[in-house]
């Protein structure tokens, strides 16, 4: 998603901001740009591409200046273009701005702004921001009132940060992320800590409905009537800062390998929080659940378990499709909302749904700051550090820790020993060589098929999102004993077919329907406990409790599409048109 950030210091801010946008790449985006101001002007350079890139070309960070802001853009309105990357200026050319999010009514604004002269060069919404300054700029000659007009003209969900010709920067926030960063050599506006962590620990979260003013090195808060706002100063976890790849060759394997650990962690310091949920999930008898991506497949695999180990009914619904399910929600019902990011728009717009309908809201997050927490009566703290790389590895594993917390409690402590799946990880990526081989047989495939039962069924899921999204292969998860149902039409020499084949009741039955594939030409990778004659290429796992052999299943499953990626050459951790957090509905 889009990266804003901005800059009001002592140092030359183009450097920086080219730093913390290097930082915030993991969000996703297609374009960049920064502008600074200098001697009562504002220059700006930006074009389509990569940070490096962009700045190689460029020269992004040799603005001069000690006053600037920069931008990552993930398309919402308009082509990948040079001229709709962000900044954006005001037609005088005295106001730029960046902006994450979307005007809703941007086009009435465009048309209101065009009659009265102002012109526009982009086909981006966020223009109207920069023309819609600087008109009420114009009226009032008053920066502050400027700001409050402007922000009860939009319509929309948004995060923008504007510089004005004089050196004064402005913000608001509605919706989107925006944190204040407090550092000795400046002041930073950013979507993400990571966008300042390097310089200050001391951050101000602003709500939803703040804006601000940053003149004469201070920050002035404001509700959006333009009354200061007393502010909280905020100690963020240094570890959050911690996002240096060390020996690992990207961030997407750091992570793959930190999941031992983050299967630990998740939930060790919410045990108060987990008996709350745990008497409310009880009396209840059965919970929703809710999430996107990966955040759906960890509550899939979390429906599997919390019905066989506590004998919970959990029903899951897809955030996207909340309001088409919300008939059913009732006063009192629990929602856990699973999000590692806590600030997916589809979410967030899920719980708006349930709090509506009376619901007690469980958020399972990573960051105790992220709107999603801001909105939840009780939070569970994933606790697994920042996830850098785009498709969710560790946090997926550290949202079925918690949900394994949970059976723990719900069972008084006859849960699955996290110990144990702990070692099953490792074992599986000190395999990694074997996997890796198995991967590179996959570069040229057009179409994967992941069959599974049960809970196998939500780990072969997940398994394909991976490959989607890591190597750009068609990828579909399926139930296995549904292939003969029509999806073997599909099948022919070009199919990889893998199968997620426990040694259970269920393993025959498995191993016809693989039978069946073969027969028809394609290529068959079994992933089991037990090899088989049938197996194209078989990826061995220790045998295991199901929740344990799962998980197991679930990391074989990123490892491949991630060594097939750079198969392909692709690099895992920055996938095309995805972004880490999708803001946007
Ligand atoms: C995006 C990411 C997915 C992620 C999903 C949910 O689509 O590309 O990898 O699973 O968002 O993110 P969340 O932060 O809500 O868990």
């Amino acid at each position: 998603m889009c990266s804003i950030i901005g800059y009001v210091g002592k140092s030359d801010a183009a450097p920086i901001l080219v730093k913390s946008l290097h930082r915030m790449e993991y969000r996703g985006y297609d374009s960049v740009g920064v502008a600074t101001h200098d001697n009562d002007s504002i220059c700006m350079r930006k074009g389509t591409g990569r940070v490096q890139e962009v700045n190689d070309q460029k020269g992004l960070d040799a603005l001069s200046g000690v006053t600037g802001l920069g931008h990552t853009r993930w398309a919402t309105h308009g082509a990948v273009t040079d001229i709709n990357a962000h900044p954006h200026m005001s037609s005088s050319g005295d106001v730029a701005i960046v902006h994450n999010g979307v005007v809703e009514n941007h086009e009435t604004l465009r048309d209101r702004l065009k009659e009265d002269g102002y012109t526009f060069a982009s086909e981006t919404d966020s223009e109207v921001i920069a023309n819609l300054l600087q008109y009420h700029k114009d009226r009032t000659g008053d920066i502050k009132e400027s700001l409050i007009n402007t922000i009860q003209d939009i319509q929309g969900h948004y995060a923008f940060i504007a510089m004005f010709d004089d050196g004064a920067m402005v913000s608001a926030r509605y919706g989107e992320p925006l944190i204040v960063g407090m550092a000795e050599n400046g002041i930073f506006l950013s979507s993400d800590v990571l966008g300042f962590i390097e310089h200050t620990d001391e951050a101000i979260y602003l709500e939803s409905g703040m804006c601000c003013i940053i003149q004469n090195n201070d920050v002035q808060i404001m509700d959006y009537a333009g009354n200061v706002i007393k502010h909280r100063t905020t100690t963020v976890s240094k570890e959050f800062g911690d996002t240096r790849m060390g020996e690992y060759a990207n961030y997407t394997l750091k992570e793959i390998h930190e999941q031992p650990n983050a299967i630990l962690r998740a939930g060790m310091n919410s045990h108060k929080q987990m008996e709350q949920v745990s008497d409310m999930i009880r009396s209840a008898g059965f919970a929703y659940a809710t999430g996107s991506g990966t955040s759906y497949n960890a509550a899939l695999i979390g429906q599997k378990i919390l019905r066989r180990s506590a004998g919970i009914r959990l029903e899951v619904i897809l955030s996207s499709e909340m309001s088409a399910e919300s008939d059913m929600l009732r006063s009192g019902d629990v929602l856990l909302a699973i999000s590692q990011s806590g600030e997916s728009a589809d979410v967030l717009d899920a719980v708006r749904i349930a709090k509506k309908a009376g619901c007690v809201i469980v958020c399972m997050v990573n960051s105790v700051n992220s709107s999603l927490a801001k909105i939840s009566d009780v939070i569970l703290l994933m606790d697994c550090g920042q996830e850098i790389g785009v498709a969710a590895t560790k946090s997926f594993m550290a949202q079925c820790g918690l949900l394994l917390r949970l059976v723990d409690t719900l069972t008084d402590g006859a849960g699955i020993d996290h110990n144990k799946i702990s070692n099953a990880i490792s074992d599986v990526i000190s395999n990694s060589d074997m996997i890796r081989d198995v991967a590179y047989t996959l570069g040229d495939t057009k179409d994967v098929y992941v069959l599974g039962r049960g809970i196998h069924h939500s780990v072969a899921l997940e398994a394909a999102l991976k490959i989607k999204e890591l190597t750009y292969i068609h990828a579909e998860g399926l139930n296995g004993g549904e292939m003969k149902h029509g999806p073997l039409a599909l099948i022919d020499k070009s199919s990889v077919v893998i199968v997620m084949n426990p040694h259970d009741d269920t393993y025959n039955d498995m191993l016809l329907g693989a039978r069946e594939v073969q027969a028809r030409g394609g290529t068959i990778i079994g992933v089991s406990d037990k090899s088989s004659d049938v197996y194209d290429h078989w990826i061995g796992i220790p045998s295991g409790d199901g929740v344990t052999y799962s998980l197991a299943e679930v990391v074989v499953s990123q490892l491949l599409a991630y060594y097939t990626a750079l198969a392909r050459d692709i690099n895992p951790d920055y996938p095309r048109n995805l972004a880490k957090s999708v803001t946007v509905k």
